[in-house]
């Protein structure tokens, strides 16, 4: 009887839920100095990229490396999937985009450069010798998520030039899909030692952006830019349809999904969801996105 009532007082078998945990890992990036460039886009038209330097690196939207500082500042970024000049021609704020994906099962948003993409599905990877227990068990526990539902395999490196680098740096960050040159950067510094979040990460390595920066989000979310801290608004801008594909509706469950409150200025909302949901979760995987992995890596039916 006792012991019932003990089982009913303790929460949800300790479920390993980072939300609020999520809001010191933003306010972490604000700490950093925000620095910007301004590069023609592919129409020749003046785009401004804001980031802020992190361990050596470029990082924009919260957690994701565009290049080395140096990089940056001499306006070269490794965008996955920037396009060659004047292919496709801008699209105003407002347009829906159209995708040869928008079809396609599962949520998300992702590069559209094959090339950022893991051939043979599989991820070497690297664990700094310097990465904290804490983390270590983090990234085997999204590994094990990824191998459990998806055909994606993160797999020890040998001797490949591409591969994943796992180290705790100043925070939690990735490169979005494989990058150019050997080697890139995942960190999972501290207060990021958590499975979703690893996920997250993970899910940017592999080729995933946020999904809130779809561009067809406005009709499932809106973004407060008044309640923006002042230099991160880029955070909430829209991608360039022609630089992504996007899988299914804007997924709300997602783990790439921002929450209502990063960076935001006064504690005011700076994402608001169309309809009363909880956004911003990191325990893990939604639907959306494990069906996405598994077109995004033309996973093969699972066996009946
Ligand atoms: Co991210």
């Amino acid at each position: 009887m006792l012991a019932g009532l003990v089982a009913g007082a303790v929460p949800a078998a300790a479920e390993d839920d980072p939300f609020d945990l999520l809001d010191a890992l933003w306010r972490q990036q604000t700490e950093h100095p925000p620095m910007s460039v301004t590069v023609p886009d592919p129409a020749g038209h003046p785009r401004t990229i804001e980031y802020v330097e992190i361990d050596g690196h470029a990082v924009t939207e919260g957690d994701i490396v565009i290049g080395t500082a140096e990089e940056a500042a001499a306006g070269a970024f490794r965008f996955p999937g920037a396009r060659r000049a004047g292919r496709v021609p801008p699209v105003p704020d407002g347009v829906p985009a159209r995708s040869r994906d928008c079809r396609a099962p599962g949520a998300g948003t992702v590069t559209a450069q094959d090339g950022a993409l893991w051939p043979g599905r599989t991820v070497p990877y690297e664990v700094s010798p310097t990465l904290p227990a804490a983390a270590r068990e983090a990234l085997e526990a999204a590994v094990r998520d990824f191998h459990g539902h998806t055909c994606v395999r993160f797999v020890p490196r040998t001797s490949e030039e591409h591969f994943l680098r796992v180290v705790p740096g100043d925070g939690c960050y990735s490169y979005v899909g494989r990058s150019a040159g050997a080697g890139q950067d995942l960190s999972i510094g501290q207060g990021c030692e958590h499975k979703g979040i690893v996920i997250h990460e993970l899910m940017h390595a592999i080729g995933f952006y946020h999904e809130h920066s779809r561009a067809d989000r406005d009709a499932a979310v809106t973004v407060h830019l008044e309640n923006v801290i002042k230099g991160f608004e880029s955070q909430f801008k829209k991608l360039d349809p022609a630089r992504t594909r996007l899988f299914g509706p804007l997924d709300y469950g997602s783990v790439m999904l921002y929450g209502r409150k990063f960076f935001s200025s006064n504690g005011q909302d700076t994402l608001v969801p169309a309809i009363p949901v909880e956004i911003g979760q990191r325990r893990g995987f939604s639907l959306g996105d494990l069906a996405a992995v598994r077109t995004l890596y033309q996973c093969p039916p699972p066996r009946p």
